[in-house]
């Protein structure tokens, strides 16, 4: 079989990705190695960047999000149980979306879908082939059959733990990774979300989040020591940390209810550095992961889709060879941006295990300091509702 694109991963970078190809023309085929049930059951962040609403939008999946997203001109920002907020839409004229990304990853599995074959959910062993010449192929098994696809191009939208960056040889790539000395726990559960907007809190025990999904939906965080499991962690004593570390106000008016679900995660800032190996290009979590504070995960992500697509509709449509050379520098560009404020969230945020009442007091001045400093807001809100791209 012969197309023009293999896309390897079917989350929401491949997918998207392959109907915005799709749509001007260019064939794809997403190889991904799970179920769609199995890639439908993972919880992440629900905060949309006007950006990533935009690109949406352009592989028509913007009327679901409209209808049934929230729109926030805003986030709290908390210290010592007091809270102040930060005003996106009267400090940079623009907001966010909160719409939950497994939903995001639904809608684009229909549209995908709808066109029989481009997605091969349950591909084992998919291994990129002969990347560095012009005829490069992907193998593949399913149902115990050996398949083959050549093409002009691989693009790797496998994750983080995929394939495609393992391939690269370490001489060819450099690597960049920060790991955080803890854990977030979440929780969903099914009750009114404490407050209209999120609250990000800094407390001298730990970080805490507030988020929602919807009206009756509640997505809840705490930070955890990195060795904690989460069976040391019933509901009585997750409602109790987070009361402890959520503003006076918010803590008062929480309601509690038994989890939906609950699970732990590491925060890690990782890049590599060139996103492109030969006819090889690495696409979301492939090529970088950030903590998950300030929910730019899928952001940067289809931030790489937008300028991989952009430079494939360059190559394919408008006979610019050259246009693909640029994307790696082009989606580095903004990745160290993104992954510079999400790290700085992170580290203003959090207790660091070995931090001293003076790292605290340094915090506590950093959240004063924005709380009136209309300046320091603003350069929040910029990065918080997205960098142009
Ligand atoms: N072969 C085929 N598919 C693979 C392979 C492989 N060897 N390895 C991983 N995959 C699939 C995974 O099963 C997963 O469905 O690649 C997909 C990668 O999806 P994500 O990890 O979600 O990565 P990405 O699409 O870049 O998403 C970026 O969305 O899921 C979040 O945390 C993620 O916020 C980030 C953003
Ligand atoms: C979430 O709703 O899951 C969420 C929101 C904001 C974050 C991280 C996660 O920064």
């Amino acid at each position: 079989m012969r197309t023009q694109v293999v896309i390897i991963g079917g989350g929401p970078s491949g997918l998207l990705l392959s109907q915005l190809l799709y749509l001007n023309g260019i064939e794809n085929v997403v190889l991904e190695k799970h179920t769609k049930k199995y890639v439908l059951s993972r919880i992440r962040a629900g905060v949309l960047e006007q950006g990533t609403v935009n690109l949406l939008n352009k592989a028509g999946l913007g009327k679901r999000i409209k209808n049934e997203g929230f729109n926030h001109d805003g986030i709290f920002l908390s210290v010592k149980n007091h809270s102040f907020r930060i005003d996106f839409k009267s400090l940079v004229n623009k907001t966010v979306t909160v719409f939950g990304q497994t939903e995001v990853t639904a809608d684009l599995y229909s549209v995908v879908e709808k066109d029989k074959g481009r997605i091969i959910n349950s591909a084992k062993n998919v291994m990129p082939c002969d990347i560095l010449t012009n005829k490069p192929y992907v193998t593949y098994e399913i149902n115990g059959l050996d398949k083959k696809i050549t093409c002009d191009f691989i693009i790797g939208c496998d994750g983080f733990h995929g394939i495609t960056r393992q391939i690269i040889p370490k001489n060819k790539i450099k690597t960049f990774e920060r790991i955080y000395p803890f854990g977030w726990l979440g929780i969903l559960s099914e009750t009114c979300p404490v407050n209209d907007e999120l609250i990000y809190a800094n407390h001298k025990t730990g970080f805490a989040l507030a988020s929602m999904r919807n009206k009756n939906l509640s997505r809840y965080y705490i930070q955890t020591s990195i060795n904690d499991k989460v069976e040391m962690w019933d509901d009585d004593r997750f409602w109790f940390e987070l009361k402890k570390r959520l503003p006076k106000d918010a803590s008062e008016r929480l309601v509690t209810g038994p989890s939906i679900e609950k699970s732990l995660a590491p925060l890690r800032s990782f890049v590599v550095e060139p996103m492109k190996f030969g006819n090889l290009f690495l696409v979301g979590d492939a090529a970088h992961i950030v903590p998950p504070t300030g929910a730019k995960g899928l952001n940067l992500a289809f931030s790489d889709v937008n300028y991989l697509y952009e430079s494939l509709i360059g190559y394919f449509k408008n006979d610019d060879k050259n246009a693909i050379e640029q994307y790696s520098s082009k989606a580095l560009n903004r990745v160290w941006k993104t992954i510079r404020f999400s790290w700085w969230m992170t580290n203003t945020l959090h207790k660091f295990p070995d931090q001293t009442e003076f790292d605290q007091k340094i915090q506590e001045a950093e959240l004063d300091y924005l709380k009136n400093s209309i300046d320091a807001q603003k350069s929040l809100a910029e990065n918080y509702v997205g960098l142009a791209f």
